[in-house]
């Protein structure tokens, strides 16, 4: 039976964990690091393959939570980040490195006009709703259940979302963690994602109130679930109709295309959250949308939105993430979304063959693997079929051994550039074989 060295009683991992918990809560500083009974350390990685601390090699299928789109230690982006860290590495003073990232990402993407750099998704998400708010006037953000927005109160809210206490489809009870305050609740408008009538109920009966409504067009936390054809059509729509601001969350989805996931869809937000890829590899987030929206943030025009931050923009992350989204042109998209479209066909193979029910969603460079026949549309659904099969929870330890690398989310993977057949392939033998171990049927 293949095993993992870092399983192993004397194994480094479990030493650094030990070490880790005795001055970190968990011994970590976020939870998707998390894994029973510990997790395996990384020593290194290069292109598409990571070391752990025991010497032992595997392919990497999520990629910093799809953040890398051209794997580790991408050759270009590294030298270039080694040549402007030599140069100071954050100034109190502006740079040309952060115009570069911008005017590429403008010039990328048909719905933006201007754009504003931040560290993480969270705070390009709670960016955008603040501009949605000065933009309106108006107070309560739309979200949908389930949907994993980052650490923002008002976009976190329903994350925590059980059978228990999500309440009535028609009305969905807004969760909170203990930690927000219970008036985060009062600001929050929880939608069930793919059902346009209970929505449009929901968003009218709110609209005088409504800043936004914040939609992920392929959200990973319901397994990438496609919006049905024509719900984000509708919700473009209906917001325009009410004066409310559509704000979508690309930070994980725009990795799907050269030009973004709504673009896909035909779909014009006012707002767009990014991160992830677009930092190179350095932390990032960003907040892009129409200039008469993003407007709020202009000191000449009042400063409606004040925003600070002592490392947006910073050198290092602009300069690795202008390297990788250059050097992601659109054949070079073309090209890795092909390997995710022959990942999904090999997939559905094997999985035939093994005779197990099963959806495949996901587009590009994304995937996700639900074992289940019942039909899901929203996250409730989804949160259902999650349970068809318990002993997945395994799924990541099995995967390990055989020398694949799988994260929090499951059967969730994001491929990058450097994937060759080969590793598609040796992705599918792992799971064939992790089904058998694991006996799901
Ligand atoms: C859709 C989405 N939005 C926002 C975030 C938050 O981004 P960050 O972790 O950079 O704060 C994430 C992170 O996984 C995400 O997947």
């Amino acid at each position: 039976m293949p095993t993992s060295a870092y399983l192993d009683e004397a194994s480094r991992s479990k030493q650094l964990y030990e070490r880790a918990l005795s001055v970190m809560p968990g011994g970590n500083s976020r939870h998707t690091v998390v894994m029973k009974p510990y997790p395996v350390y990384v020593a290194s990685g290069q292109g598409c393959r990571v070391i752990d601390v025991e010497g032992e090699e595997r392919i990497d299928f999520v990629n910093n939570y799809t953040s890398l789109i051209r794997g580790h230690a991408d050759p270009v982006a590294t030298e270039a980040v080694a040549a402007v860290i030599r140069r100071g590495t954050a100034f109190s003073l502006p740079t040309e490195t952060d115009i570069r990232l911008a005017e590429l990402l403008v010039d990328r993407i048909p719905c933006i006009d201007q754009i504003r750099f931040c560290n993480s998704g969270s705070e390009a998400v709670l960016l955008a709703l603040r501009a949605a708010r000065a933009a309106t006037g108006r107070a309560k953000i739309a979200k949908f259940e389930g949907c994993y927005h980052g650490i923002y109160d008002y976009a976190q809210a329903s994350d925590s979302s059980r059978p228990a206490n999500w309440g009535d489809v028609e009305r969905p009870t807004t969760t909170l963690e203990t930690s927000m305050s219970p008036r985060v609740g009062e600001d929050v408008v929880t939608l069930p994602y793919n059902r346009p009538d209970i929505c449009k109920r929901l968003i009218e009966e709110n609209a005088d109130d409504l800043a936004a409504v914040l939609i992920d067009p392929l959200p990973a936390a319901l397994g990438l679930l496609s919006p049905a054809a024509g719900f984000l059509g509708f919700l473009r729509e209906i917001t325009e109709q009410l004066g409310v601001l559509l704000v979508a969350d690309e930070v994980l989805s725009f990795r799907v295309d050269y030009r973004g996931a709504c673009y896909q869809h035909g779909v014009e937000p006012d707002l767009v959250a990014l991160g992830k890829i677009i930092g190179g590899g350095f932390p990032v987030g960003a907040v892009a949308g129409k200039e008469k929206v993003m407007e709020v943030f202009d000191h000449r025009l009042g400063e409606k939105v004040h925003h600070g931050g002592t490392y947006n923009g910073n050198p290092v992350t602009m300069v690795a993430g202008y390297e990788v989204m250059r050097q992601m042109t659109e054949d070079e998209y073309a090209r890795l979304n092909e390997n995710g479209d022959t990942l999904r066909e090999k997939l559905h193979a094997m999985l035939d063959a093994r005779g197990l029910a099963h959806q495949i969603n996901g587009r590009g460079s994304l995937f996700s693997v639900l074992l289940t026949d019942r039909p899901t549309a929203d996250f409730r659904d989804v949160s259902a079929a999650r349970g068809d099969h318990p002993q997945l929870v395994n799924l990541v330890h099995e995967m390990l051994a055989r020398g694949i690398l799988l994260g929090s989310r499951g059967l969730f993977g994001a491929l990058s550039t450097p994937m060759v057949r080969e590793d598609l392939d040796a992705f599918v033998v792992a799971l064939d074989e992790s089904l058998e171990a694991l006996a799901v049927s």
